[in-house]
C-alpha cells in the first residue's frame, strides 16, 4: 500500500487524504473472508441460514468485492444526501465516491439488474466505524436475502395469486408469533401504490413465514447444541414478534426480535422491497421482498461464543472446536473456553481541546469513535472494552473533560502489568497527538 493508493484484494484504489479513514487492522481483515473460510463459525451459520432458502430459487453470491461505490451503498437504496450513514465517523471511505460496504444491501441493485434468480442470498464481510464492547467489532459479517415474482411470468398476472401458491410450498413451523402483524406508520412506511393490497399482503406473509422458518432452525439448533454440553438444559419456549422498522429501501418494514436472556433481541430487518429500486435495475416487472441479518451475533448465539474478537483469533484452541461441522452441521457443539484471561481496566481522563458544543454521539470536535479506533490502532484485539465513565464541564471555564475506562484483556493469554501500561501509554499519547486534548 504506496502513499497515494491502496490495494484491496487484489485491486488497486486512489485515496484520497481527505476521506481516506481505514486503518490498518480493518484493510488487513478485508482479506479474511471468515465466511469462506470452512469450519469457522461464521461460515457454519452462514450454511445454517442458506439451508433455509434452497438452491435453485435463492442463487447465492459469497463473492462479492467490498469495496464499493457511495452510488451502491447509499444513492441506489435511496438514502437521503445527508443521512448520517454517509458521516465520516460511521463509514471506512477510500475517497470521496468510495467505500467500505456498511451492508450487504449495497448489492441488491446489482443482484436485481443481474436477473439470474427468483430470490438470492448474498453473503459478505461488512465494515463500520463504531463502540467497542465484546458484541461489536469494525468489521462483522452479514446475509442478504431477496425474493421476487415477474408479473409477465406468473400465470394471469396474478402476482397475489402466485405469491400465495408459493406461500403453500413453504415449510410451517409451530410458534405463535406475538405479533404477527403490526400496525406500520402510515408515512414513514405506506403500502406503495403501486402494489394492491392484496399484492402487498402475500409478499408480507410470504417474508414473514420465510424468515420466521429459518429463525425458528437456528434456535433449535442452538438449543441441540445447548443439549449436548448440559442434557439437563432446559430453555423457555422461544418467543419471536414482528415490530414496524423504516430502511430507505423497504416498505412497509419490519424487524423480527427473539425473546433472548431476558430481553427482545433485535435478528434482521426486512421489508417489502420498493418498485423504484426494481425499476431503477431494469426489471420493473418484478416485485417483492429483502431481508438482512448479522451472521456474527446469530453465531455467538448459536455457539455460545462470549466475545466477538474470538472471530478473528488463529488460536487453534479456537478453530480446532469447529473442524468437521460443516460437512455435519448436526456435529455443532457450544464453545468451550480455553481460559479467561483477567482483564487490565485503565482509566484515562483529559480535558477536550476545544468546547465546541455538539450533539449525539459527537464530544467536542471528533467522534467518539475516533477515540474507539485510536484505542483499536494501539490495542488491537486487545481492547475488550470502551466506555465514557465521567464527563463534565467546568463551571467557571466551560471548558469539558472526560473520563474513559478501557479494559484490555487478551484472549489468548494473560497480559503483564507492564505490556497493558505500553498499551495504554500509547493511547494516551495517540490521544493528545490526534485529537489534541490535555490529559489530566
Ligand atoms: N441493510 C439493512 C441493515 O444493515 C438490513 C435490511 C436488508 C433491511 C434488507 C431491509 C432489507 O440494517
Amino acid at each position: 500500500n504506496s502513499n497515494g493508493s491502496v490495494s484491496i484484494r487484489g485491486a488497486t484504489y486512489t485515496k484520497d487524504p481527505a476521506w481516506f479513514n481505514v486503518p490498518s487492522n480493518v484493510l488487513e481483515a478485508t482479506s479474511r473472508r471468515l465466511h469462506l473460510q470452512k469450519d469457522h463459525p461464521v461460515y457454519i451459520t452462514r450454511q445454517i441460514i442458506e439451508s433455509n432458502f434452497p438452491q435453485p430459487t435463492y442463487k447465492y453470491y459469497n463473492e462479492y468485492n467490498p469495496v464499493v461505490s457511495t452510488n451502491q451503498n447509499f444513492d441506489s437504496l435511496g438514502f437521503p444526501p445527508n443521512h448520517p450513514g454517509r458521516a465520516l465517523s460511521d463509514t471506512y471511505y477510500i475517497n470521496e465516491k468510495t467505500l467500505l460496504r456498511t451492508h450487504t444491501s449495497a448489492h441488491q441493485a446489482d443482484t436485481f439488474r443481474a436477473n439470474e434468480s427468483e430470490g438470492y442470498l448474498i453473503s459478505a464481510d461488512v465494515y463500520r466505524r463504531d463502540a467497542i464492547d465484546r458484541s461489536h467489532y469494525p468489521v462483522f459479517h452479514q446475509m442478504e436475502g431477496a425474493r421476487s415474482w415477474d408479473r409477465d411470468k406468473v400465470p394471469n398476472g396474478d402476482i397475489a395469486a402466485a405469491v400465495r401458491d408459493d406461500l403453500e410450498k413453504l415449510p410451517k413451523h409451530n410458534i405463535e408469533v406475538e405479533d404477527p402483524n403490526p400496525a406500520f406508520h402510515e408515512e414513514r412506511n405506506p403500502l406503495q401504490d403501486c402494489h394492491s393490497a392484496a399484492e402487498a399482503q402475500a409478499i408480507g406473509e410470504h417474508l414473514k413465514r420465510s424468515l420466521e422458518c429459518m429463525v425458528v432452525d437456528i434456535f433449535s439448533r442452538a438449543k441441540a447444541a445447548a443439549v449436548k454440553e448440559d442434557p439437563n438444559f432446559v430453555d423457555e419456549p422461544l418467543r419471536m414478534r414482528w415490530v414496524e422498522a423504516y430502511f430507505p429501501f423497504t416498505s412497509p418494514s419490519w424487524e423480527l426480535e427473539v425473546y433472548y436472556a431476558g430481553d427482545w433481541l433485535e435478528v434482521l430487518g426486512s421489508g417489502v422491497v420498493r418498485q423504484s429500486l426494481f425499476n431503477n435495475a431494469g426489471v420493473p416487472n418484478r416485485l417483492g421482498w429483502a431481508f438482512g441479518i448479522g451472521i456474527d451475533r446469530i453465531a455467538m448465539l448459536l455457539f455460545k461464543i462470549p466475545d466477538i474478537r474470538l472471530f478473528w483469533s488463529q488460536d487453534q484452541r479456537f478453530l480446532s472446536q469447529f473442524e468437521g461441522v460443516s460437512d455435519k452441521l448436526d456435529t455443532l457443539r457450544r464453545f468451550a473456553p480455553f481460559s479467561k484471561y483477567p482483564p487490565c481496566p485503565k482509566d484515562v481522563s483529559f480535558w477536550l481541546a476545544s468546547t465546541s458544543a455538539a450533539g449525539g454521539n459527537t464530544r467536542g470536535n471528533f467522534h467518539e469513535n475516533d477515540i474507539m479506533e485510536i484505542v483499536r490502532s494501539v490495542a488491537g484485539d486487545v481492547v475488550e472494552d470502551v466506555r465514557v465513565i465521567d464527563e463534565f464541564t467546568h463551571p467557571k471555564t466551560g471548558r469539558k473533560s472526560l473520563a474513559y475506562r478501557i479494559v484490555y484483556r487478551s484472549l489468548e493469554r494473560t497480559l503483564t502489568n507492564e505490556e497493558a501500561n505500553g498499551f495504554h501509554e500509547a493511547v494516551r499519547e495517540a490521544l493528545v497527538k490526534e485529537l489534541g486534548v490535555e490529559l489530566r
